[in-house]
């Protein structure tokens, strides 16, 4: 079959792997779809590629919607790069990520996992509303198709289309006062009159807007993003800082503003910081550890959810952590080692990124944690130097990134016969193959398989799983 040919009223049967679906042709061939869809939908696709055994899709149009989908009753702008699955009603969004996993398990080799049973999905505390951290571009949305000409819009950028920013003046997953905040914002930003920044000419003046909030502090910290240069902005400059700090006076859990300022040609964010009202930091606490997040900081985006995986880690944990040495691999920020740590004789947590540590080091010193040593290496070239030297972990937590721990790697942890692993992962398929690879290889047996739903409308899925010798 052509590449472009159109497959004509094709019913979506059920999601393979990370966020594509299936369905079946009538010549029997396997059909993988990219789009947001919904199971049970009738749609017409475009091909992308024609393979022997299957061929690769995108979806153009639904033809006839799936019994199942439902307009979410908060979401009137429907499914769209942030919320695949928005239309999709929760208990079904579950049931489809918990099948995930499952399959995923039982497409590698059964031997693996005769005897193990896969808990039930942990739903997240918060269905909407329950990110702490977004960040909005400006721009314009210019489309001949729809006679639309809009020069100055501030949200996210159009799903394959990165030079249009939707119109949208609300979105469903933070909070009603951050959206709130954010209207104030852009209304105010529109009416300044300064242009928004076009990446194509590197000319104009507004570029991002970025909004965290602590979850359990309540707090909530503003950043925005412009360029600098710009010839009109010095004019400007006392104006728009009377409008934050009285913003701040209207929103009294505004606790940090700073002005970004980036004239360089990289979309990023944050550049060149300058705070103008009030703190360095918002604090979060999670459990009862206390963060000061500062506009560079890495932190869970969903802390109800953060909240919840770090107790299920730390329960399954629990029992090998006394006056235990642990090993942290993947360790981000620390979090799940600080976690561990109050029970532990020491917690080595090993980390690629320098700068996703960076004030996590502060942090620990903040809590009083003094067992931990903070390592900045690749786990594969760690391992090799710790299993000369040290050759002993009680237990190991092991948080890698979607691909999966590295084929260097996964001998050496089997040599610590740690009585316990703790595996967290965000990617069912690459979980199955390293479990499959451990299973085979020792004789560590799976204890437990906790799926859990992190980030809800969307087709990320988190699974703990508890390995022991
Ligand atoms: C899923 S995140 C870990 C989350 C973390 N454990 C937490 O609870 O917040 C995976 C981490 O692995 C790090 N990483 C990726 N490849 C690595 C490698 N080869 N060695 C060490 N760290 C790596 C990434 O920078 C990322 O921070």
């Amino acid at each position: 079959m052509k590449k472009w040919t159109i497959l004509e009223n094709i019913k979506v049967e059920k999601l393979v792997f990370w966020g594509q679906w299936f369905a079946r042709h009538t010549d029997w061939k396997v059909i993988f779809i990219t789009g947001w869809v919904v199971p049970g939908s009738i749609v017409n696709l475009r091909v992308l590629k024609s393979k022997k055994d299957y061929y690769e899709t995108q979806v153009l149009d639904v033809v006839k919607k799936s019994p199942i989908e439902k307009t979410h009753p908060n979401n009137p702008y429907g499914m769209n790069g942030w919320c695949k699955r928005v239309n999709i009603p929760y208990e079904e969004q579950l049931k489809i990520k918990e099948s995930q996993v499952i399959e995923s398990f039982f497409h590698t080799e059964k031997t693996a996992w005769e005897k193990i049973t896969i808990s039930p999905i942990v739903p997240s505390p918060l269905i909407d509303s329950y990110r702490n951290k977004v960040e909005f571009s400006y721009w314009k949305y210019i489309s001949a198709k729809e006679s639309r000409e809009e020069h100055f819009n501030l949200w996210f950028h159009k799903q394959w289309e990165f030079s249009k920013i939707e119109d949208i003046n609300w979105f469903i997953l933070i909070k009603e006062e951050i959206n709130e905040i954010f209207r104030e914002i852009k209304d105010f930003t529109k009416s300044s009159w300064l242009p928004a920044y076009d990446p194509m000419t590197h000319k104009g003046f507004y570029r991002h807007l970025l909004i965290r909030n602590s979850f359990f502090k309540d707090e909530i910290m503003i950043i925005l993003g412009f360029n600098h240069v710009h010839n009109d902005w010095n004019n400007n400059l006392n104006s728009i800082k009377d409008f934050f700090i009285n913003l701040s006076k209207k929103h009294s859990k505004i606790k940090s503003i700073y002005f970004s300022k980036n004239d360089s040609p990289a979309d990023i964010a944050i550049w060149e910081l300058e705070l103008i009202y009030w703190n360095e930091f918002i604090v979060e606490e999670i459990l009862w550890l206390k963060f000061n997040i500062s506009p560079k900081s890495f932190f869970q985006t969903n802390s109800h959810w953060a909240e919840k995986l770090y107790s299920i880690v730390k329960e399954l944990a629990w029992d090998d952590t006394n006056n235990s040495i642990i090993l942290d691999l993947y360790a981000w920020t620390w979090t799940i080692g600080m976690i561990l740590s109050d029970n532990a004789k020491k917690v080595y947590s090993v980390e690629l990124v320098k700068q996703a540590s960076q004030d996590w080091q502060e942090n620990a010193e903040k809590n009083w944690i003094k067992n931990m040593e903070f390592i900045n290496a690749k786990v594969e070239d760690y391992l090799k130097d710790y299993v000369k030297t040290w050759e002993k972990a009680d237990l190991l937590i092991i948080d890698p990134p979607r691909s999966g721990m590295h084929p260097d790697a996964l001998p050496n942890i089997l040599k610590f016969e740690s009585k316990t692993i703790i595996y967290v992962s965000c990617n069912p398929a690459t979980l199955a193959r390293d479990l499959q690879f451990i299973v085979k290889n020792s004789n560590y047996k799976i204890k437990k398989v906790i799926p859990v739903d992190m980030f809800p409308h969307t087709h990320h899925i988190e699974t703990v799983v508890k390995l022991e010798l």
